[in-house]
């Protein structure tokens, strides 16, 4: 019997891997987080399959609940939204199924702010302007952030910013980053990227708040840089003529 976490993406149900959709439909059993897991998802599970929304529940019922399953022989589908590595609450999970020798698998799936950027049409790393891009978020009521890691310090290092949990913190986002980017800087806020309720908002630090003003105070990604309306940035090396690699070998650039 195996855990199985899978990353179930940002929202649109195909934006599913399908090592992850074939291990939902060969489990009799699903938990997933209904908070941000779309219930079209769902619908790979096979008849019969005991689903359970673990939204409501403790660490302590989420770990009863597998442990019942276990003693049934029976896998697991373990599903929580865009990517496993990153605000997940898998590595509590994983570290208490250890302790009960449950043997678990991590099937990655399409994290938030890649969901953003496409739907923004955005390369976050643009030769020349960012070629870093910091995932990163403000504190919330149960998560303090380590000392290090506040937006001032990431904002001295002039990456593309990907901010999760903080739609609600937007003044202090823009407040704490104008001294680093400038006033001028461009930000994108995308509300449930992939899913039909989607929603963008385009503007510079200057502007953002008033243009958002009317937005959701949830499920947004706010992404601040130069990238992400680029006046001007160099080609790539890769793809420049004469350019010398392993692909395609036999040019050198003098
Ligand atoms: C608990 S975290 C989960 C992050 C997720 N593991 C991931 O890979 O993106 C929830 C936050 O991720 C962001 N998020 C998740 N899904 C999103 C979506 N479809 N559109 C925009 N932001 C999203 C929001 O910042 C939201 O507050």
């Amino acid at each position: 019997m195996t855990v199985h976490f899978i990353g179930a993406g940002p929202g649109a149900p195909d934006l599913l891997t399908l090592r992850g959709r074939d291990l939902i439909a060969a489990c009799p059993v699903c938990l997933f987080a209904g908070s941000l897991v779309p219930e079209a998802v769902l619908a790979h599970c096979p008849p019969g399959a005991k689903i359970v929304n673990t939204a409501p529940m403790t660490l302590d019922e989420i770990m009863a609940e597998i442990a019942e399953a276990h003693a049934r022989g029976q896998d697991i589908a373990r599903l929580h939204s865009g990517d496993l590595s990153v605000w997940s609450a898998m590595g509590e999970q994983v570290r208490r199924l250890r302790d009960m020798g449950i043997p678990v698998s991590v099937t990655p799936g399409v994290p938030s702010f890649a969901a953003a950027a496409a739907v923004l049409e955005s390369e976050l790393t643009l030769p020349g302007i960012a070629q870093s891009v910091i995932l990163t978020r403000t504190p919330g009521r149960a998560s303090a952030m380590p000392e290090g890691e506040s937006l001032t310090a990431f904002a001295a290092t002039g990456a593309t910013l990907a901010i999760h949990l903080s739609i609600h913190n937007l003044a202090k986002v823009v407040a704490d980053l104008t001294p680093h980017y400038g006033a001028d800087c461009p930000v994108a806020i995308v509300w449930r990227a992939s899913w039909p309720e989607q929603r963008i908002v385009r503007a510079t630090l200057a502007t953002i708040e008033q243009a958002a003003a009317d937005g959701p105070e949830r499920t947004a990604l706010i992404l601040v840089g130069r990238v992400l309306d680029p006046s001007d940035f160099a080609e790539s090396r890769l793809y420049a003529e004469g350019y010398d690699r392993r692909y395609r070998p036999g040019n050198t650039l003098v």
